[in-house]
C-alpha cells in the first residue's frame, strides 16, 4: 500500500542541474574561518587526527552526518512535549507507532545509538567461530562481531571497488558467492546475514531491491535470518526510487516498507536516520525480540527509553515520519551528487556515482606518490583541513586494523569522506569546498604521508595520534600564502 505520494522534480529553464533546497533556514549558527597559520597549529595539536580537533578551529564540519543533521521545526517543537518517565513513557508509545508505520516492525527495543544495537545483536547471536556474511562492514559492526569471536566475510561485487562507475547499485551483495559461502561454512555457523543500507565505507553506495529479494531467497532456502543496518535506509530508498526499474513511481514509504518486510530484524542509528539521537532494534519475530530484550535494561536503560533522552525520542519519532518525504531523504544525496560531478569535471578522483552521506575523494589516486602504509587518506584529510578549514574524515587504512603479526591490513579503498549532514550547508559553501580541493589537487605533490605516534589497539582512528613524515605541512602553508595572499 502506498504510504505517501511521490513528488515531482524542479527543472531549470537554463538547463543547469543544481540541487534546489526545499526548506528555509530559520535558525543559524555563525561560523568562523581561522587563519591558515592557526589551522596548521590546530591540526598539530590534534595529532593529525581530525577526530581530535575542536570545532572552534573548524569552518565547515564535514566529519560526519551523525547527530549533526539539521532538525525540522516539527522535531524541535515536539521535544517540549516529551513525557518524561523512567517507565511507561507515552513518548515511547509514539515512537513504537512511528517505527511500525515506517518500517512495518511492531516489536521495538530502544538503544542509545547504533553501535549499542550492534553490541546487543552481537552478544546474543555471535559465537566463537561464527561467520557473518555481509555486503560490507562498518567499523563498529566489525569491532562488535570480532569482540564476540565472530568473523566478517564481505561479499561485495567487483563494481564496488571501482572508484568511477556508472553502476547504480555498488552496495549489492554477490548472491552467488553468498550461497557458496553458506554451503562451505554450514548454516549452524552463520547466525545471520547482514545487509547495510547505503553502504557507508564504500562511499554510501546503495543496494537494489532486486538484490535484497535475492538475498531473501537464499536466506529462505537455508533458513537463515537477515539483519538490516538501516542507519542510512532513507537514502537507499531514495536511490531505489531514482535508479531502479519498476520503482520510479513508488513513494519512499512504499519502498522502505518493502525493504524492511524482506528482513527479519532491522536496527538503526537515530543519529543518522532521523536527524536526532538514539537508535533501536525492531522485528516482528517474538523469539528474536525475547532473546535480546534483557540486555536493554542491562546496558542501555529501561525498555521504554533505552538510554535515550525522552526529548530525543520525540524528535526521533517525528524524524522517522519525515524519512517518508523524498525532499528530506534526497537533500544530502542531491548535494553530494552535485559536488561529486563538479569535482569529476575538474579531474579530481571521487567516487561515482555520488552516494549517500558524503562526497568521497579517492586518496590513492589523488596522492598516488604516498604509499598506502603512510596513510594517504589521513594525510589528505589533514592537508585539506589546513588549506580550507573543512574537517573531513579518513576512511582508509588508518580506520583499518593490524593483522596478527602487527602489519597494517591495507584498506580496499583509501578515502577522504566529506560528509554532507542533511540541510546544514549551502550551495556556496559547497562551491568553496570545490575551489579549495581544486587548488590542493594542483599542489598535491606538496603533501606527504603521516605515521602513528600513539596507537590504541581498538578503533585506533578515533583517538590515535599521528605526525607528518617530514615538514610538508609548513611547505604547503607557504605555497598557500604565496597563492592566496592575505585570504583566509
Ligand atoms: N551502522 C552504520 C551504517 C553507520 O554509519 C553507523 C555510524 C553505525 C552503524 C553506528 O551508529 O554512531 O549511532 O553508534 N556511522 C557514523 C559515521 C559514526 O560517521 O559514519 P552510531
Amino acid at each position: 500500500m502506498e504510504k505517501t505520494q511521490k513528488k515531482g522534480t524542479v527543472k531549470f529553464f537554463n538547463g543547469k542541474q543544481i540541487p534546489l533546497e526545499m526548506h528555509k533556514v530559520r535558525i543559524v549558527q555563525s561560523l568562523k574561518l581561522v587563519p591558515v597559520e592557526r589551522r596548521l597549529e590546530a591540526i598539530g595539536e590534534a595529532g593529525y587526527n581530525s577526530f581530535l580537533m575542536g570545532t572552534k578551529d573548524i569552518f565547515l564540519d564535514m566529519l560526519t552526518d551523525s547527530g549533526t543533521n539539521a532538525m525540522s521545526d516539527e522535531q524541535l517543537s515536539k521535544m517540549f512535549v516529551a513525557d518524561d518517565a523512567y517507565a511507561g513513557s507515552q513518548s515511547f508509545v509514539k515512537f513504537q507507532k512511528s517505527v511500525s508505520h515506517v518500517f512495518g516492525k511492531n516489536l521495538l527495543l530502544p538503544v542509545h545509538q547504533g553501535r549499542a544495537a550492534e553490541n546487543i545483536i552481537s552478544q546474543i547471536f555471535v559465537r566463537q567461530g561464527s561467520v557473518i556474511p555481509m555486503n560490507y562492514h562498518f567499523t563498529t559492526t566489525l569491532a562488535h562481531i570480532q569482540l564476540n569471536g565472530g568473523r566478517v566475510v564481505e561479499l561485495f561485487t567487483p563494481e564496488a571497488m571501482k572508484i568511477k562507475s556508472a553502476h547504480p547499485f555498488k552496495g549489492n551483495i554477490d548472491v552467488v558467492r553468498l550461497e557458496e559461502l553458506i554451503k562451505k561454512t554450514g548454516t549452524e555457523n552463520i547466525p545471520f546475514i547482514r545487509m547495510e543500507a547505503s553502504t557507508n565505507l564504500i562511499g554510501g553506495q546503495p543496494f537494489s531491491m532486486d538484490n535484497l529479494k535475492n538475498v531473501r531467497r537464499v536466506a529462505d532456502k537455508y533458513k537463515l535470518i537477515i539483519v538490516l543496518d538501516a542507519s542510512l535506509i532513507g537514502e537507499n530508498a531514495f536511490f531505489i526510487q531514482k535508479r531502479e526499474q519498476g520503482y520510479e513511481e513508488r513513494s519512499i514509504g512504499f519502498i522502505l516498507k518493502e525493504m524492511c518486510d524482506l528482513c527479519d530484524m532491522v536496527y538503526f542509528s537515530g543519529r543518522k536516520v532521523s536527524s536526532s539521537r538514539g537508535g533501536a532494534i525492531c522485528t516482528n519475530n517474538i523469539d528474536l525480540y525475547n532473546k535480546m530484550k534483557d540486555l536493554v535494561p542491562l546496558y542501555e536503560g529501561f525498555l521504554t527509553y533505552g538510554g535515550i533522552s525522552i526529548r530525543e525520542i520525540e524528535a526521533m519519532t517525528v524524524g522517522l515520519y519525515e524519512t517518508l518525504d523524498e525532499d528530506v531523504v534526497g537533500q544530502s544525496p542531491s548535494f553530494i551528487n552535485y559536488a561529486a560531478n563538479e569535482l569529476d569535471k575538474l579531474g579530481i578522483p571521487v567516487i561515482l556515482p555520488g552516494g549517500a552521506l558524503g562526497c568521497h575523494v579517492d586518496a590513492k589516486q589523488f596522492l598516488a606518490h604516498i604509499p598506502q602504509a603512510d596513510y594517504p587518506a589521513g594525510a589528505l584529510v589533514a592537508a585539506f583541513y589546513i588549506i580550507s578549514g573543512i574537517r573531513g574524515m579518513e576512511r582508509g587504512t588508518m580506520s583499518s586494523i593490524r593483522d596478527e603479526q602487527g602489519n597494517d591490513i591495507l584498506a580496499d579503498l583509501e578515502l577522504m569522506r566529506l560528509a554532507f549532514p542533511r540541510r546544514v550547508f549551502t550551495l556556496s559553501q559547497v562551491e568553496y569546498l570545490i575551489d579549495r580541493l581544486n587548488w590542493l589537487f594542483h599542489n598535491k605533490e606538496l603533501v606527504g604521508g603521516i605515521k602513528f605516534v600513539e596507537e590504541p589497539p581498538v578503533l585506533r582512528f578515533f583517538t590515535g595520534r599521528l605526525a607528518p613524515i617530514g615538514n610538508w605541512p609548513e611547505k604547503l602553508v607557504a605555497k598557500f600564502k604565496a597563492d592566496f595572499g592575505d585570504s583566509l
